[in-house]
C-alpha cells in the first residue's frame, strides 16, 4: 500500500515530538513535512531540537535532516497533524483546511465549533457526518477534526460506556495532571518541586464542556449536547507523563459493581477495524487497591488505553473510581493519529 504523506504543524513542541516518535514506521502514514514557528523554520529538525528533544527514544533518522518549514499551506502532504500553540493554531488550521488539507488537531481553538467533530473513534465516530457541513461552509475539500483536551479524554473514555448503558447525569472530577501537559519548558521547577499547583488556566472549563459535545449526538447537521452536569477541579502535580483523575458519577440506572466492571472491560467498538493505533482493549480495569499509578500504568496499550481502578460505591453520587491516561499519547498525538486512521477507513482521508 502506498503510504499517505502527512505533515506536522508545531513539530518542535512536546506534542510535535510525540507525533514524530509515534509515526516512525507507521504502516499507513509517512512524515513528508515538518513546520513550526519562524524561530525554527529554515533549520534541519535535528538543529532545531538541540536541547529540546525530551523523549527517551532518539530522533528518528528519517526526519533528522528534514528542513523545518513555516506553517503556510504549501507543504508536500494531504494531511496535517496540528500540535500548534493555541495562540496561533486557530487561523493557521483554518488556512490549511481552506487550502484542501485534512487537519487533525490537538489544539483547543476549534474543538467546540458548530461543524467540527470533537472525535474519539471509540465513542462518537458517527460525528464525522458533520464534516459535509464544514466543507460547504469553507468551500473546500479540506476540513478540521479535533481531539479532546488531555484530561477530557481520560474522563470521557471512562464515562462513555457507562453513559451509553446507564445514562450518566452528574460527574465530579478532580485531575492530577502531569508536567508534560504544560509543554516545554512548561511549569518552572521551583513552582512544582515539593508541591501541587491547584490551578491550570482554562482547564476546568474544557473538562466541564467538552464531554457534553463528545457524548452528544448529531441531528440535522447540528450537535445536540448530552444532558449532564460536570464539576471539575484541575491540579498540576510533579509527574512527568500521565494524567490521573478521581471521578464520581451519578447514573439513571443503578448497575451492580460487577455489571459496571463488565461494561467497561467489554467496551470495544473499534474491534475488527484493525486500526494500527487502536489498543486491543481501550479500557483496562485494575482490581489492585493502589492502582492505577502514572509511572506504572500510563503505557498500557502502548499509551493508548485508559486504566480505571478503585471502582467503589460513592456515598454522595453512585460510584467513584480513578482513571489514568497518557496525556501526550492518548491525550494528544496518539489520539490525533487514531482519528486519522479512523477517517481513512471511513473514506474521509485518501
Ligand atoms: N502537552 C500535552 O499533553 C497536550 C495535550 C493535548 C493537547 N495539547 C495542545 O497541543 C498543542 C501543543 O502543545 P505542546 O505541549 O506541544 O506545546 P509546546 O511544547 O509549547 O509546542 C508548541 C509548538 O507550537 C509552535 N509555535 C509556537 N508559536 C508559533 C507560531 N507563531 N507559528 C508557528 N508555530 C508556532 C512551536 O514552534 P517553535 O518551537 O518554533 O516555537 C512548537 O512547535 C497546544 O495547543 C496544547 O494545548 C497539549
Amino acid at each position: 500500500m502506498k503510504k499517505i504523506k502527512v505533515g506536522i504543524l508545531g513539530a518542535t513542541g512536546m506534542v510535535g515530538q510525540r507525533f514524530i516518535q509515534l509515526l516512525e514506521n507507521h504502516p499507513w502514514f509517512e512524515i513528508s513535512a515538518l513546520a513550526a514557528s519562524e524561530r525554527s523554520a529554515g533549520k534541519t529538525y535535528q538543529e532545531s531540537m538541540v536541547g529540546r528533544w525530551k523523549l527517551e527514544t532518539p530522533i528518528p533518522k528519517d526526519v533528522r535532516g528534514m528542513e523545518v518549514k513555516e506553517c503556510t499551506p504549501d507543504l508536500d502532504c494531504g494531511v496535517v497533524f496540528s500540535a500548534l500553540d493555541s495562540s496561533v493554531a486557530g487561523p493557521v488550521e483554518e488556512k490549511f483546511a481552506c487550502a484542501g488539507y485534512v487537519v487533525s488537531s490537538n489544539s483547543k481553538n476549534h474543538r467546540m465549533d458548530d461543524d467540527v467533530p470533537l472525535l474519539i473513534p471509540e465513542i462518537n465516530g458517527d460525528h464525522l457526518e458533520i464534516i459535509s457541513a464544514q466543507k460547504k461552509r469553507i468551500g473546500s475539500n479540506g476540513f478540521i477534526v479535533t481531539n479532546p483536551n488531555c484530561s477530557t479524554i481520560g474522563l470521557v473514555m471512562g464515562v462513555a460506556p457507562l453513559h451509553k448503558k446507564y445514562g450518566v447525569t452528574k460527574i465530579v472530577v478532580t485531575t492530577m495532571q502531569a508536567l508534560s501537559g504544560a509543554g516545554y519548558p512548561g511549569v518552572a521547577s521551583l513552582d512544582i518541586l515539593d508541591n501541587v499547583v491547584p490551578y491550570i488556566g482554562g482547564e476546568e472549563d474544557k473538562v466541564e464542556t467538552e464531554p457534553q459535545k463528545i457524548l452528544g449526538t448529531v441531528k440535522n447537521r447540528r450537535f445536540v449536547m448530552a444532558d449532564m452536569l460536570i464539576s471539575a477541579s484541575c491540579n498540576r502535580v510533579n509527574v512527568k507523563d500521565g494524567h490521573l483523575e478521581t471521578v464520581s458519577v451519578e447514573m439513571k440506572a443503578k448497575p451492580s459493581r460487577e455489571e459496571l466492571i463488565a461494561t467497561l472491560e467489554t467496551y470495544n467498538p473499534l474491534r475488527g477495524l484493525d486500526l494500527p493505533f487502536a489498543p486491543p482493549q481501550p479500557i483496562v480495569v485494575s482490581e489492585e487497591n493502589d492502582r492505577p499509578q502514572p509511572r506504572f500504568d500510563r503505557d498500557e496499550g502502548k499509551g493508548m488505553a485508559c486504566v480505571v481502578g478503585r471502582i467503589r460505591k460513592c456515598s454522595v453520587l453512585d460510584y467513584k473510581f480513578l482513571v489514568l491516561s497518557h496525556n501526550t499519547i492518548r491525550g494528544a498525538a496518539g489520539a490525533a493519529i487514531l482519528n486519522a486512521e479512523y477517517m481513512k477507513v471511513k473514506g474521509y482521508v485518501e
